[in-house]
């Protein structure tokens, strides 16, 4: 892919993973993940991962996913975008789904692997935790399609110039945790502005 499409087509890939956690604050305050357990005195996760969270983030980030892959398929990228691959980027159906799939799992994962990490160091729920609060999820979403779609990945993130949408992604990211923060705490979804 290096044809100019793969840098907003890595952006746009990327859509399934960060809407998971912007959501998962509007399902949270129910039933914790791990069930108010403790390890070695600490919380697992901690109150701040419900299966509400979990289950509600992964589905709207499915959700959003499956309509990307039908807008693609009312309108396909190779017609309207010179260049752009047949079959949109994420390849055959059954692969896009799963990409989709994983990124949305992933990207919910990947947060909880964080918060994993953040009691594991003794902060408690909520405390800002730079880099871990912002990736956590990206890295969650990248790396359970590293495992199952491999090629997918380094194709569309690495490779040509995959690595420059992924350091928009980053900057992105950054940028939009930022501002969906702000709003949660605004809105008094959420007890930080971070
Ligand atoms: N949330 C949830 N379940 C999840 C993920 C998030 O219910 N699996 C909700 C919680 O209400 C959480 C909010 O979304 O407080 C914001 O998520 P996040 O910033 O990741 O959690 P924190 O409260 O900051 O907790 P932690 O320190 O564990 O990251
Ligand atoms: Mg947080």
């Amino acid at each position: 892919m290096d044809n100019l499409w793969a840098i907003p087509f890595g952006i746009w890939a990327m859509v399934p993973a960060l809407m998971p956690n912007s959501v998962a604050v509007l399902f949270g305050g129910g039933l914790p993940v791990d069930f108010g357990r403790t390890w070695k005195g600490k919380r697992i996760f901690g109150d701040g991962k419900t299966w509400g969270g979990f289950i509600g983030g992964a589905a709207v980030g499915m959700l959003v996913g499956m309509i990307t892959l039908l807008l693609a398929q009312v309108y396909p990228p190779d017609v309207w975008w010179p260049g752009a691959p047949v079959g949109y980027g994420f390849g055959d159906m059954p692969q896009a789904i799963g990409v989709v799939f994983l990124l949305a799992v992933g990207a919910m994962l990947g947060d909880m692997a964080g918060a994993f990490i953040k009691r594991r160091l003794g902060y408690e729920r909520g405390r800002k935790v730079p880099i871990l609060d912002q990736y956590d999820f990206v890295a969650g979403a990248l790396l359970l399609n590293l495992v199952f779609y491999p090629s997918w990945v380094l194709n569309t993130f690495v490779y040509g110039l995959g690595w420059i949408s992924l350091l928009i992604v980053l900057v992105l990211v950054w940028v939009l945790h930022r501002g969906f923060n702000i709003i949660g705490y605004k809105a008094g979804l959420k007890k930080e502005p971070w």
